[in-house]
């Protein structure tokens, strides 16, 4: 992804406890994700601990309450926040809600989720306890690039751990988050190479 040599600016949207949010942060601040920084977090619910905790590191934050909002209105708040900002590259950092064809289009690309499963095995919501129940015995996450569709687009890379006799699902969540903030930064260097094409739904490195 050029940015003519300028730092790769990231949104980070968020919706709860932001914990994949602030491995970004420290992987940004221990150097690891050199010419990266953050231009904004975005959450769509006002006590969001991920929000606070953005404040708390002196980020730049906006809050826009999606609740009884149109999802096109609300998603063209976040659009121009965003530009206002001049993100690059969008960050979905347990963003709880579905994006408007009209966020996709105006990111082409350039959006990121990491979802708590090996996809395309069981997306949307607590995918953990999914996976858990479903008597798996490998288990992981994903980051993607987003499309219209739920938890869908083209894979970057997936983490896998097995399932453990004596996981329940609560201990599963636990270690596949492990695995998801190492995930994110990988993702997010990689993306950032720009060394790579996107071959039907196939992430390729050049
Ligand atoms: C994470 O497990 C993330 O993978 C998941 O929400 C959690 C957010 O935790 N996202 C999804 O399920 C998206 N479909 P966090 O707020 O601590 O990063």
């Amino acid at each position: 992804m050029s940015t003519g040599g300028k730092p790769l600016r990231l949104g980070v949207l968020l919706s709860g406890r932001g914990s994949n949010f602030l491995a970004i942060a420290h992987s940004i601040r221990e150097g690891r994700l050199p010419n990266v920084e953050i231009a904004i977090v975005l959450s769509n619910v006002a006590d969001a601990p991920g929000i606070q905790a953005a404040r708390d590191l002196n980020l730049t934050t906006a809050v826009f309450v999606s609740k009884g909002r149109a999802r096109a209105d609300h998603d063209a708040d976040l659009i121009a926040c965003l530009r206002g900002h001049n993100v690059d590259l969008v960050c979905l950092a347990g963003y709880m809600r579905l994006l408007s064809p009209g966020f996709i289009a105006a990111f082409p690309n350039r959006i990121l989720n990491i979802h708590p499963s090996l996809l395309p095995a069981f997306p949307g919501l607590d995918a953990q306890e999914q996976a858990f129940d479903y008597g798996v015995k490998i288990a992981g996450c994903t980051v993607h690039f987003v499309d219209e569709h739920l938890d869908h687009g083209a894979i970057i890379l997936q983490r896998a751990i097995p399932i453990l006799e004596t996981d329940d699902a609560h201990s599963l969540s636990e270690r596949i988050l492990v695995e998801e903030h190492i995930a994110y930064t990988d993702a997010i260097t990689r993306v950032a190479s720009g060394d790579y094409v996107i071959r039907g739904r196939r992430y390729v490195k050049r």
